[in-house]
């Protein structure tokens, strides 16, 4: 077999993440702010996606440079259509030790059984608070939480495993936390993330950050650090008393870089090798001018092996720059 593949920084290439659309049918302010996002917004024709068959020759290119655990986001993975053929095919490639998808919820109900019966294994839904005025406000269009937590029963109902993700932000959720936890505890596995200045849309300020330290405080329970599940986990693990367990993913007050082994591949087929990355590289064009397998290996090792990204850690207030939109590789 050929020898690990490391970046400039000794980091493996571990984790895909797959965005399938750059639609979205919410539209969070932190994301997707819909006077941007708005009726007249140019979302990609169909025509640029990466078709399913280009998405897994992509996958197994990845593979071979030491992928094993494939995610599909979005903006919303389940607007693409014929979604599950798409999971079939990457939960058939050998070497794939775990396909998860990065949701909304609002189109589970409906999906789940399909999606676990192609092999889908667990989601991750996206729900930032349990008020409904809260969570209409913060995902743009008013829909109502109920939604989201039938289509949270859906999956877990049809076999998946679930993991409930809520960005914090200060003023604007932050009472939710303990409403949320006390809701989840007993169900799921919640996860608080850092508001982070993701996009270029989001209006982000240290002052909207809620530390990971404080939303653990906020909780309420007595809390013990526990073990990660697999080197450079992005969320810390906690449990309480109990046992049951909450996630503090802390991008901006702890960054997580040193482990970083995920690479990002967009609806369109752009290869970015980091959520803050200000380019990328088209895999497409390539692919559809014909190459094989071994050439575009041989281009994702060189793009692989310079890397040197570490935005989180470098991070300042001072450092304006374009970057690669949320909705273009989903979180
Ligand atoms: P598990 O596989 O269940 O451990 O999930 P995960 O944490 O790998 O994936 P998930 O999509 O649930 O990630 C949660 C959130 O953490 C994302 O939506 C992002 O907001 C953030 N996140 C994930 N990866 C990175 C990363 O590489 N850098 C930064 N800064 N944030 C990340
Ligand atoms: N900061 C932190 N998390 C974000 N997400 C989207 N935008 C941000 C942001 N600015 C989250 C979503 C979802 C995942 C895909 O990324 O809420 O859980
Ligand atoms: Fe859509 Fe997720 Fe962005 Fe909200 S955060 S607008 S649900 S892609
Ligand atoms: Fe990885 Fe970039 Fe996130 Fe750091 S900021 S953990 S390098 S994706």
């Amino acid at each position: 077999r050929v020898p690990l593949l490391l970046d400039a920084l000794s980091r493996p290439l571990r984790d895909l993440r797959i965005s399938v659309t750059d639609r979205c049918n919410l539209r969070c302010t932190y994301c997707m702010p819909a006077e941007v996002f708005g009726p007249d917004y140019a979302f990609l024709p169909r025509a640029e996606l990466l078709t399913f068959e280009e998405i897994e020759t992509l996958a197994r290119v990845f593979v071979r440079a030491g992928v094993r655990k494939l995610r599909l986001t979005g903006g919303e993975p389940l607007l693409r259509r014929d979604l599950p053929e798409l999971i079939a095919r990457l939960a058939g490639i050998p070497e794939v030790e775990d396909v998860a998808l990065t949701t909304n919820g609002l189109l589970l109900a409906r999906l789940a059984p399909a999606l676990r019966a192609a092999g889908l294994r667990r989601v991750t839904v996206s729900l930032d608070a349990l008020d409904s005025v809260v969570f209409g406000r913060m995902n743009g269009l008013n829909v109502l939480v109920e939604r989201v937590l039938e289509g949270i029963e859906a999956a877990a109902q049809a076999g998946l495993g679930v993991k409930i993700n809520t960005v914090v932000q200060r003023g604007v959720n932050d009472d939710q936390l303990r409403a949320l936890w006390e809701y989840f505890r007993d169900r799921h596995v919640l996860r608080f993330i850092e508001f982070m200045d993701v996009g270029n849309h989001n209006g982000w300020s240290t002052e909207h950050v809620v530390p990971s330290g404080e939303v653990l405080a906020r909780l309420g329970g007595d809390f013990t650090a526990a073990d990660p599940n697999y080197r450079g986990e992005v969320a810390s693990r906690y449990v309480d008393g109990q046992g049951r367990e909450v996630g503090l993913i802390s991008s901006v007050t702890a960054p997580f870089c040193g482990d970083c082994s995920r690479a990002r591949l967009s609806a369109q087929g752009v290869l970015y090798t980091c959520l803050f990355a200000s380019g990328g590289t088209d895999l497409r064009a390539p692919l559809r001018e014909g190459a094989g397998e071994d050439q575009l290996y041989a281009l994702l090792e060189e793009v692989w092996r310079g890397r040197t990204d570490r935005y989180s850690e470098e991070r300042t207030e001072a450092t304006p720059r374009t970057k690669v939109e949320m909705s273009h590789i989903g979180g």
